[in-house]
């Protein structure tokens, strides 16, 4: 098998990958459908080998089934959100993700307090929203690994993935509904990114596009947030997701290991250029276009600014500082050329090849243990 060279076109559907009309051009055209279709083009897979032949899968399977909470009463709903005090203590801390200075051509240099804090607000719920859409998504894409990987030890810990994103869904959709008042759509570019995840007939890439990408940069979002706010309510949801996503991403990390040590260069190549579709889609829909909308104000012009915004670029890559380690140690960055390493340095991410991989760290994670990030970056 001969390895092919495909261009950015081949991949993300454009050869410059800031190409601002052709990334607004992605766009819900279903926006009032209660449902979604998406053809699965897996095979289910029955094993005949029950015998444990992968200890790390099977002790991460019992951290699972100990590590449970139950998201109606471990968490307290009783708590009182008001929504705008608690923006601007959060913006007190970190500012509004943007540097003020840059948008002076912009409607934006017309804001005061009241349209900043309002930014704040829907920026808030459109988070927390795509966090809910993507939660779904790791609900469906755990069930169909739990029919096509081939390993048992693999099917039993994935069943245990099921419940959680099932808890996940639900405790971030409660939240939006009682304390945000409902939740944004989906983002185009995460449900394009989602939809071919769930595509694709191969196992192995199911477990690449959620837990490796998608899983490591929640992870990721999780602790940003989780440092950043004092609300109380989502600080305790954020830390409990969080104990069961480590676990979730280390189980891609272990179990890609021993899937890609035997894959030639040629396959190889292919989920390397999964992961750089991925890196790209998840970064084009932090331009949250859909908040721009609700501002009444053009993404078109605030995209260039936004896309060479140095505040946003620092929070753009740190959301990457899981995938890119996680990818190191799976043999993706150097492979091919060094291919992938390429690609990230591109994205401008490849500055966390060395932090500590999530197969490394994912117990430091549960519940109870500090997880103070310069603990563990
Ligand atoms: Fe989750
Ligand atoms: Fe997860």
């Amino acid at each position: 098998m001969s390895i092919t060279e495909n261009t950015n076109k081949d991949m993300i559907g454009r050869d410059d990958i800031n190409d601002v009309e052709a990334i607004l051009s992605i766009t819900n055209h279903d926006v009032d459908a209660v449902s979604h279709i998406v053809k699965n083009n897996a095979d289910s897979l029955f094993t005949w080998d029950y015998s444990l032949a992968r200890p790390q899968l099977r002790k991460l399977y019992e951290k699972a089934k100990t590590g449970q909470w139950n998201g109606t009463t471990d968490l307290p709903w009783d708590t009182e959100v008001d929504n705008e005090k608690q923006i601007a203590y959060d913006q007190q801390m970190l500012g509004a993700g943007l540097d003020p200075t840059l948008y002076s051509e912009t409607p934006l240099a017309k804001w005061g307090d009241k349209e900043w804090i309002e930014f704040g607000i829907e920026g808030r719920r459109w988070q927390l929203s795509q966090f809910l859409h993507g939660e779904q998504g790791a609900l469906l894409c755990t069930a169909k690994i739990t029919e096509t990987v081939p390993w048992y030890d693999a099917k039993l810990y994935a069943s245990t993935q099921v419940v959680d994103e099932a808890r996940h869904v639900e405790v971030f959709a409660r939240y939006l509904e009682e304390k945000m008042g409902g939740e944004y759509q989906i983002n185009a570019h995460l449900r394009l990114l989602l939809d071919d995840i769930i595509n694709d007939s191969r196992w192995d890439m199911t477990y690449l596009g959620m837990q490796i990408m998608v899983e490591g940069l929640a992870l990721a979002a999780f602790g940003f947030l989780h440092q950043l706010t004092n609300e109380p309510l989502l600080r305790q949801l954020l830390r409990y997701v969080m104990s069961d996503e480590a676990r979730h991403v280390a189980f891609g990390v272990l179990s890609l290991q021993e899937a890609y040590t035997q894959m030639s260069d040629a396959e190889i190549k292919e989920r390397q250029e999964f992961a750089f579709e991925a890196s790209v889609r998840m970064r084009d829909r932090f331009l949250q276009q859909e908040v721009w909308d609700r501002m009444g104000i053009d993404t078109r012009v605030m995209a260039p600014l936004i896309l060479h915004d140095p505040q946003r670029q620092l929070f753009q890559q740190m959301l990457f500082s899981k995938i890119v380690p996680n990818c190191k140690k799976l043999g993706l960055l150097d492979r091919n050329d060094k291919w992938l390493r390429r690609r990230f340095e591109e994205l401008g991410v490849i500055q966390f090849e060395d932090w500590v991989d999530t197969g490394e760290e994912y117990a430091n994670f549960e519940l109870g243990k500090d997880i103070d990030p310069a603990a563990h970056a």
